[in-house]
């Protein structure tokens, strides 16, 4: 399935554990200033929860998003550390990543309890852009695939066509984050393809003609291209480049170069 000019394009940093508040303010700033405006792409900005106030604050009344990188499934209570989706939305949030390979790998999340997270951002209001991907054994194996088909299904189960329509899926393959070895934008169009199927058999082929599905692991400016030309690619979930202005605005203006 080609991408969708109808699919406005998403390119979202994740700051990971990067930045104290004045220093994520800053780069908001820099951010704000090259890129508010920009036709043709939603841009989201996901600091540190410890960072959300000082960066909604800088991108106050821009068109730039805030984003959290975590959320807990229940609405409040005994969680020593963990933050709800009311918390993130009165912090400004519009967006939340759930289920982050970083988080699944050290943090112990399960398919099950990014299904339970997924429910509760939607709950809330907010848009959540649900990570998956294989790790390089699993690809080896030859399981790509299998896996990616089991943690989609995992996470949208029991949502209705219209909210899952309205969310953003990630295929990110771990082999490929943060070590300078992006998937190619072949195979990365094939997995996505496949996730797009799989939505199609749970949700009809509407939600999934809606759903933004992007790529993530090394996006950078000089592969972002190559990826937004790729079928059925709706944009980037970008670590390492998304914290300098100078290459996070590269992958956003490229990204709207090649859908102009
Ligand atoms: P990377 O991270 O761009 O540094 O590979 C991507 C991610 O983890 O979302």
């Amino acid at each position: 399935m080609a991408a969708d000019p109808s699919r406005t394009p998403l390119i979202a940093g994740n700051w990971k554990m990067h930045k104290t508040a004045p220093e994520a303010a800053e780069l908001a700033r820099a951010l704000r200033e090259a890129l508010d405006g920009a036709p043709g792409v939603d841009v989201v900005l996901c600091p540190p929860f410890t960072a959300l106030g000082a960066v909604g604050e800088a991108l106050r009344g821009s068109t730039l998003a805030l984003g959290a990188q975590n959320l807990h499934w229940e609405a409040q209570g005994a969680y020593t550390g963990e933050i709800s989706a009311a918390m993130l939305l009165d912090a400004g949030c519009r967006y939340v990543i759930v289920g982050h390979s970083e988080r699944r790998q050290f943090f112990a999340e399960t398919d099950e309890t990014v299904a339970r997270k997924v429910r509760a951002a939607l709950g809330a209001g907010l848009t959540p852009i649900v990570c998956v991907g294989e790790r390089w054994e699993e690809r080896e194996a030859g399981l790509t695939h299998a896996l990616v088909k089991r943690q989609v299904a995992a996470a949208l189960e029991g949502i209705g066509a219209e909210a899952i329509a309205g969310l953003a899926v990630a295929y990110e393959p771990v082999w490929a984050i943060g070590t300078g070895r992006a998937a190619t934008p072949a195979d990365a169009a094939l997995v996505i393809g496949t996730i797009r199927e799989t939505v199609a058999g749970l949700s009809g082929a509407g939600a999934a003609a809606r759903l933004r599905i992007l790529y993530g692991g090394s996006v950078s400016p000089a592969n972002i291209s190559d990826f937004m030309d790729a079928p059925g690619v709706d944009g980037a979930l970008v670590g390492g480049a998304s914290l300098k202005a100078d290459s996070f605005v590269g992958i956003v203006r490229a990204a709207m170069a090649v859908r102009a």
